[in-house]
């Protein structure tokens, strides 16, 4: 049997049925429950988003009265753990406060709160910089706390953008850590930070800073082919390129790009430079590989995006993770209501004792 026909590594797999999102390879198109990406964000809120991802899956008391007051909350929760956050990397502050909730923590508005706070925290040591306003929306108070100051309307639309489309997105790397999690009844705590690990992977959710420092190392229109050869030469992937889940351009790619062009010229400086690089690495990686064409992922148009509304490359994962967390609480819900703990198989290719 060929490697096509018997694959490893779950490639082909069906982890789960599931109500909540679909992304189809050919088409590129995001389903979040029936709705599509688009409709979703024109329509919604992240609230409102977060609640129809949860309808009849998970019962959560969500509004954006509620989710101000638990930011609140964990907000005061997580000020004592101040001096414990020196000389963390980002994604470690913020696994290090999602893991002082309670493990019975069955709140899933709550952890979504927290996952949003620690995002903050996660970027800037000084907890007490960046009191929470429990009376704006999710997206306005999360800008308020990164920034520091208020924020105009066109970077907190692209923030709710970018929170709505990465809320979900099928059994992604991460998302299947969480329904492994919660498939073994280890509760929704142990879910996120099973998954949040799994997300800080360059080739998952840890890419966005990274493609930022890429394009810092370009620098100019006359370092993109040598960068690229050589990068390519040595055999390393290009961040922000490739995906698992499409073979077209992904969808929340053009969303985000959309948004960059309704911010104000000075916010979106490294647009030219992106997209040359975009152009050539496609046309550079297709020349190795006859017929392979690999488009950028959601993660190239999302670090532009989150840099041009100000948010510190080091964010990038945590603000993820921030969005995904919803998906990650419905996921983890949707596996303990099957009753089924997720534990696949293996072939075993070692040895065997010696007969005799
Ligand atoms: N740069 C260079 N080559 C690449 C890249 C890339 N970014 N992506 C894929 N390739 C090459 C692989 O090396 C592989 O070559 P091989 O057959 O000679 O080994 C070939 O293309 C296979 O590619 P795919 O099957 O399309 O990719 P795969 O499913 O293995 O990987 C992944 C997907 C992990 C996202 C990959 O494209 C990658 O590493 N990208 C860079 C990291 C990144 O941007 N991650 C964010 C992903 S989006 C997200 O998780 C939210």
């Amino acid at each position: 049997m060929s490697k096509q026909d018997d694959p490893i590594g779950l490639d082909r797999a069906i982890a789960a049925e599931t109500v909540l999102s679909h992304s189809d390879p050919e088409s590129g198109q995001l389903l979040i429950r029936g709705y599509s990406l688009e409709s979703l964000v024109q329509e919604n809120s992240f609230e409102e988003s977060v609640i129809t991802l949860w309808q009849d899956v998970l019962s959560a008391e969500l509004s954006m009265a509620s989710l101000g007051q638990a930011r609140m909350q964990v907000w005061q929760q997580f000020r004592p753990l101040q001096d414990h956050l020196k000389g963390m990397r980002p994604v470690e502050r913020q696994r290090f406060l999602l893991s002082s909730l309670s493990e019975t923590s069955t709140d899933p508005v709550l952890i979504l709160a927290a996952a949003g706070v620690s995002a903050v925290l996660a970027m800037q040591e000084n907890i007490s910089n960046c009191e929470p306003d429990p009376s704006r929306s999710h997206a306005d108070d999360l800008l308020m706390m990164i920034r520091g100051a208020e924020s105009d309307q066109q970077s907190i639309a692209a923030l709710e953008t970018y929170l709505i489309a990465m809320i979900d997105h099928g059994i992604s790397a991460s998302t299947l850590a969480a329904r492994v999690a919660a498939s073994t009844r280890a509760g929704y705590v142990a879910a996120a930070i099973a998954a949040l690990s799994v997300l800080q992977g360059p080739l998952h959710g840890g890419a966005p800073g990274l493609v930022l420092d890429m394009l810092d190392e370009i620098g100019s229109g006359e370092g993109i082919v040598p960068w690229l050869t050589a990068a390519l030469d040595r055999g390393d992937r290009l961040m922000g390129f490739g995906s698992r889940a499409y073979r077209v351009p992904d969808p929340r790619a053009a969303l985000f790009k959309a948004s960059l062009w309704k911010l104000p010229e000075a916010c979106r400086a490294r647009l030219p430079l992106a997209e040359q690089v975009e152009t050539t690495a496609i046309r550079l990686m297709a020349e190795r590989k006859a017929g392979h064409v690999i488009q950028t992922n959601v993660e190239y148009y999302a670090a532009l995006l989150l840099d041009a509304i100000g948010v510190p490359r080091q964010g990038f994962t945590p603000l993820f993770a921030a969005s995904r967390t919803a998906g990650w609480m419905a996921h983890a819900r949707e596996q303990q209501l099957t009753g089924r703990m997720l534990r696949p198989g293996s072939r075993y290719i070692g040895s065997y004792p010696s007969k005799g």
